[in-house]
């Protein structure tokens, strides 16, 4: 976890996807953090229970009661440049409690994961690591527009993952996770500092009932 890189400005969000108090994803979302800093960047360590909010509800929403978590979940995501979700497989899929914090946010104007990068990583007892649970989480991201780094980083058999100390044991997963965090801290570095071509996020194409503008909803650039 040493790197002696120059770099301008770039923060991330990190938090874990459980609301388990030993919760494995929150370790490595600390251990994330950890390279993130080391590496030159800036990292805010959120909790999900600071996120979690009660099940979507549109009639809530159009009453204007958007719940604290979600408006807090929108505000983190908004203070950082990209993002980092250490994930649980819940039946091959996302935990609930994270694609209902999604729903929440994906309701509000600017809709912050678009043009947000992003990075997946999970960690699982078995031996797919939750890889499987990241395949589906990249849907609902991908459709808000976030810009999904496309290696994930899955650690399996997490009972014999981590040493006493909290950090991953095996060697070469340890160096794979440090450079998949570098790679990704030098692609939201160069996009910061590079114009980007996406500037449009479209909502529905054709739903009706919208008026006509509001269907493609557009955010300056950055
Ligand atoms: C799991 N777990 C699990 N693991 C996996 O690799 N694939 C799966 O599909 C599932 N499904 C699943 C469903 C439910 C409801 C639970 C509670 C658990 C096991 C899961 O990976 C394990 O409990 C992790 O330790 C959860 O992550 P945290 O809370 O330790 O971060």
């Amino acid at each position: 976890m040493e790197e002696s890189v120059l770099r301008a400005p770039v923060s991330f969000l990190v938090f874990a996807a459980s609301l388990r108090a030993a919760s494995l994803n929150a370790k490595l979302a600390r251990l994330a953090a950890q390279e993130i800093e080391a590496c030159g960047g800036q990292a805010d360590l959120a909790a999900m229970r600071d996120f979690d909010c009660p099940s979507y509800d549109q009639d809530v929403q159009d009453s204007g009661k958007v719940p604290p978590g979600a408006v807090l979940f929108r505000e983190r995501l908004e203070r950082a440049d990209a993002f980092v979700i250490c994930s649980p497989e819940y039946n091959f899929s996302m935990p609930g409690v994270l694609k209902n914090a999604i729903d929440w946010v994906s309701r509000m104007h600017p809709q912050p994961f678009n043009e947000r990068h992003g990075l997946l990583m999970s960690v699982s007892p078995s031996l797919a690591g939750g890889n499987r649970g990241l395949w589906a989480l990249r849907v609902p991201l991908e459709h808000l527009g976030a810009r999904l780094y496309p290696e994930m980083f899955s650690l399996a058999q997490a009972g014999e993952a981590f040493t006493a100390g909290g950090d991953i044991a095996n060697p070469e997963l340890r160096a794979r996770f440090a450079d998949g965090i570098r790679g990704f801290m030098d692609l939201v570095e160069a996009a910061k500092h590079y114009p980007c071509a996406k500037r449009q996020w479209i909502e529905f194409p054709g739903e009706p009932g919208l008026p006509a503008g509001q269907a493609a909803r557009v955010k300056p650039g950055r």
